[in-house]
């Protein structure tokens, strides 16, 4: 089986200590650094843009997992790429061109993902599995950290798990969104590859202890 991936979402770390954090993540069992951008259109929030990024990049030795809550994501592929964004992940629901969308991400050397909101269903991407590296099932309505997990994401793991080996697809399975210790065993048991948490892990009283013990669970 292949090993099951845990993402730290940086939403949740401490902006005021940020590169204490990032540190934090550099040395635990991690695997990638979830990255949450948001425009105050696409969802009703706003978290941090570039030059954010470029100081998270400057001192994060892990991939960088980039998730765009923005619309009209096709303008910044080209910046993401340039400041080290290793997958880039665009809401389906703001792409009109999701099959162009995705040739451009790639061309830009990163990995193509595509997230989709609780309300959307996966058969959606059924023509375009095979050209998806990841695909970011969201578990809450995207905009905020510390929501309640949605059930029916179980549901959804399972179709798009079918939807993968029907298409021979080798496309990852991220959740995000109220990922704790308390669902994250069912959720790659159900067919999730990677789990990104934002409170869970520096919400906790040790997130590097909290991140290994995810780890273990999932393993
Ligand atoms: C929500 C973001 C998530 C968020 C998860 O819109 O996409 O990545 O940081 O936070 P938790 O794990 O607290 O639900
Ligand atoms: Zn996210």
């Amino acid at each position: 089986m292949q090993t099951k991936l845990v993402a730290p979402s940086l939403l949740a770390a401490d902006f005021g200590n940020l590169q204490r954090d990032i540190e934090l993540v550099n040395k635990s069992e991690a695997d990638w650094f979830h990255i949450d951008i948001m425009d105050g259109v696409f969802v009703p929030n706003i978290s941090y843009g570039m030059p954010v990024l470029k100081a998270m990049a400057k001192h994060a030795n892990k991939p960088l997992d980039v998730h765009l809550m923005i619309v009209d994501p096709d303008r910044y592929i080209k910046t993401f790429a340039s400041l080290g964004a290793d997958n880039l992940s665009v809401h389906l629901e703001a792409c009109t061109h999701l099959h162009r969308t995705l040739q451009a991400i790639k061309a830009e050397g990163m990995k193509a993902g595509v997230a989709l909101n609780p309300h959307t269903s996966v058969s959606l991407l059924q023509d375009t599995i095979q050209d998806i590296d990841l695909v970011c099932l969201m578990s809450v309505n995207p905009g905020f950290g510390g929501q309640s997990f949605i059930e029916n994401t179980y549901a959804k793991i399972s179709a798009l798990k079918d939807l993968i080996i029907q298409k021979n697809a080798s496309t990852l399975i991220e959740i995000d969104g109220g990922v704790s210790g308390k669902n994250a065993k069912k959720l790659v048991e159900t067919g999730a590859d990677v789990l990104v948490a934002g409170s869970f892990v520096f919400g906790s009283d040790n997130p590097t202890e909290t991140i290994s013990k995810l780890k273990e669970e999932i393993a």
